[in-house]
């Protein structure tokens, strides 16, 4: 359509059409067929049928044929056949479910995370998504918080904006109409990840200038990349929530930023504005959401049932509607859909695309790049095949070993690690025992029952979890090795998942220990959404392999990495803390006046445990072992509008061939506001051959020096930086330079 047909068509619509685009109900409503995705408190919203089939957009409704269906259904009730937007969680992937975000943000590799937005696009674009609810790119710093499992780009404000941006522009393309193109929503705007205490849904407050240091980057590189909507966050910001909040959606947002895209309340948080306590009730939560901009109501009925009232009122905010309706129909315009209502949904492209063999195998490699090689002992990794091998643990022989938010994908269709490992060693090198099941009763009753769902019963847990134990033990007497594949439930992380204690589970520390005893190595495989407390099980284990949730191709590819067929070189994006009482704990932190950089008293420490994070940002090992050496700097001053050639050597001193991630931080030693120790500015993923040396260059640009100073403008100050190379955040090589 042309734009002035758009013009004309809103020109047609009555209120109460208008004020229906703005509403958005999940599919259940339409839909009661099983494979409906429960994501928030599902509520009967009470609208009429009429309200009904006057909504915008309608939330999680996959599959070609269902989206065709309702779209018929709604649109043989619609007067002026205005199209349904679909839009839906794809968070991970559709029916491939890819590691989780945190996860991907471990390869720190562009192309990584490209390829797998792209194969998610075109999976969910053929199966009726118009709309993805993706990239999260809110900055995770306290792995309480269940949701640092979607955080791309983890604790890191340079990390989030490079995947954000190559998020969006994989996933939107030049023209949404052509197919595997997608709408993309960046969210939760804003500061969700800085909830207190790693609470979900908790407050935030902080400084304006702590805010665009950190947390404010990532969602502007989003909306720079042209995202074509926004999601507001469940928590407030200072004092107002997010949702109604008129600094960040109309000032912020709107005028210094230029969004023109669509704001998306997230689910219910309209009406949530009174719990909170800001609106008094629903027709000032409905006058609160549209002064602030939203232009979507979630799944409340705040906006069916008050916004037409406002508008017979105010002329206004019957101005606010119109407005809201034309970037709901330009969005739909953009997306082809008044040509054709189903848009790149298409049955027999589902049939040959979705799930297919080429994907999968694409997939594995991707996989590949996201683990973490945490410890290495004496080289015990790669494994031998030749060896004979105890796979103990309640994730050896266990398919769900996808994310919280893998909700399209079928658990019950992956392969488990003792597939994988059978198709790979001979069956007398191949022993297994589950050992132990991932939660005690109570604690799984616990999440079960929160999550409204059917509780296990306890028939005889004690002498079950005694038998497992002994039948491990015996077998990990037979054996050289031992696989261990431990960790949380998929339900201990995403959404309301936040955890006071994140070290792992009682029976499963039990059984490192009483496996420790017979002195055989011990290779932990760790499936966790969020970085846990590994502390007190660390020394009892000779490797370390972190996958996280690797999804659909998991267990072939941790089996791949595992017997040296690829290797790992993923690094952490999130710091491991000593134990939660470190959180939050970031790399990127503030010195104090005491850092506890020497033993003594009056530092900032803490009695009990050591100051520094147990896996620092930028962390992961390989197969390989890198030296770095000769880091020079072409010049040592600089005015504002040169720049300086950074370089070294790195060299792979060993006979394993791997990549690399070489990574530059900076740090300002004085400013007219503290400056943290060091921030991450540049990194690249650089693939060494055995005992090749390669010349690695970095650019510190002034753009790179640039920070948010006391009165809070954007710039850089004169005066003598540290630059840092390595291939983690710790162990750096470095040297200074001045700008003058
Ligand atoms: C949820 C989440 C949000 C998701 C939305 C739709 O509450 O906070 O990330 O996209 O609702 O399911």
């Amino acid at each position: 359509m042309k734009e002035k047909e758009i013009k004309n068509l809103l020109n047609k619509m009555t209120l109460e059409e208008k004020i229906g685009q703005m509403v958005q109900v999940a599919g259940d409503i339409f839909l009661t067929d099983d494979i409906n995705v429960e994501t928030g408190p599902l509520k009967n919203l009470e609208l009429s049928n009429e309200q009904l089939y006057q909504v915008g957009s309608i939330l999680n409704v996959m599959g070609a044929e269902r989206v065709k269906k309702v779209q018929d259904e709604y649109l043989s009730k619609s007067r002026l056949k205005i199209p349904l937007l679909f839009m839906d969680d794809v968070i991970n992937g559709y029916k491939i479910a890819f590691p989780i975000p945190i996860a991907q943000g471990c390869s720190w590799s562009i192309d990584v995370i490209k390829k797998i937005a792209e194969i998610s696009a075109m999976e969910s674009n053929i199966a009726g998504a118009n709309v993805n609810f993706s990239p999260m790119v809110d900055l995770s710093r306290d792995a309480r918080w269940g949701r640092v499992m979607e955080s791309i780009g983890g604790e890191d404000p340079y990390l989030g904006q490079v995947y954000g941006k190559a998020i969006v522009e994989t996933y939107q393309g030049k023209d949404l109409k052509k197919l595997g193109n997608v709408a993309s929503t960046v969210k939760h705007i804003a500061a969700y990840g800085a909830a207190e205490a790693g609470r979900d849904y908790n407050t935030v407050d902080m400084s304006e200038r702590e805010f665009r240091q950190y947390y404010l980057p990532a969602y502007k590189a989003a909306i720079e990349a042209n995202a074509e909507m926004v999601m507001t966050s469940f928590n407030i910001l200072n004092g107002i929530p997010a949702t109604i909040n008129r600094w960040l959606i109309q000032d912020l947002l709107r005028k210094e930023l230029g969004f023109k895209g669509i704001v998306i309340s997230d689910y219910g948080a309209i009406e949530e504005t009174i719990i909170h306590g800001i609106s008094e009730d629903e027709k000032h939560a409905a006058l609160n959401a549209i002064n602030a901009g939203v232009d979507i109501d979630m799944m409340s009925r705040i906006y069916a049932n008050y916004l037409k009232d406002l508008c017979l009122e105010s002329k206004e905010i019957e101005e606010k509607v119109n407005e809201s309706v034309l970037r709901i129909l330009n969005l739909k315009n953009k997306l082809g859909l008044f040509e054709n209502p189903y848009g790149n949904s298409n049955i027999e492209k589902e049939k040959t695309y979705i799930m297919s063999k080429e994907n999968l195998e694409e997939t594995k490699k991707l996989v590949e790049e996201t683990f973490v090689l945490l410890k290495n002992k004496d080289n015990i990794l790669p494994l031998n095949a030749n060896k004979k091998i105890a796979l103990i643990g309640p994730y050896a022989d266990n398919t769900a070993i996808t994310g919280s938010w893998s909700m399209f994908s079928d658990r019950k269709k992956n392969t488990t690690i003792l597939e994988a490992l059978k198709r790979k060693v001979k069956d007398e090198n191949l022993l297994y025992s589950k050992g132990t099941e991932i939660l005690r009763i109570e604690e799984i009753n616990r999440i079960l029952k929160a999550d409204g769902l059917q509780t296990l019963e306890n028939k005889n847990e004690k002498e079950e979890e005694k038998q497992m134990l002994q039948q491990a033990k015996n077998i990990a007497k037979e054996s050289d090795i031992i696989l261990l594949a431990l960790g949380e439930h998929y339900r201990q992380s995403g959404e309301a998942c936040s955890r006071s204690n994140i070290g792992l589970p009682k029976n499963q520390i039990k059984l490192i220990e009483e496996l420790h005893k017979l002195g055989k190595p011990i290779i932990m495989i760790l499936f966790n959404g969020r970085p846990l407390e590994l502390s007190s099980v660390e020394r009892k284990l000779d490797g370390i392999l972190e996958v996280w949730f690797p999804g659909t191709m998991g267990a072939e590819a941790i089996i791949d990495v595992l017997l040296g067929n690829t290797n790992p070189s993923g690094k952490l994006t999130m710091s491991f803390p000593q134990n939660v009482g470190q959180c939050p704990i970031y790399y990127n932190h503030y010195n104090t006046g005491r850092p506890h950089n020497y033993e003594g008293r009056y530092l900032s420490r803490y009695q009990d445990i050591p100051t520094k994070s147990f896996y620092p940002f930028g962390y992961g090992l390989s197969y390989s072992k890198f030296e770095y050496r000769n880091l020079k700097l072409d010049k040592t001053k600089i005015k504002e509008d040169e720049k300086i050639k950074v370089s070294f050597e790195v060299e792979n001193k060993s006979d394993y061939e791997g990549y690399e991630i070489v990574q530059m931080y900076i740090k300002d030693l004085f400013g007219s506001v503290v400056r943290p120790v060091k921030e991450l500015k540049d990194f690249k993923k650089i693939y060494f051959k055995k005992h090749e040396i390669k010349k690695i260059d970095f650019e510190i640009t002034l753009d790179m020096l640039k920070f948010w100073n006391e009165k809070l403008n954007f710039q850089a100050e004169k005066g003598e930086f540290k630059v840092y190379v390595g291939g983690n955040s710790t162990e750096v090589l470095e040297e200074k330079f001045v700008l003058e």
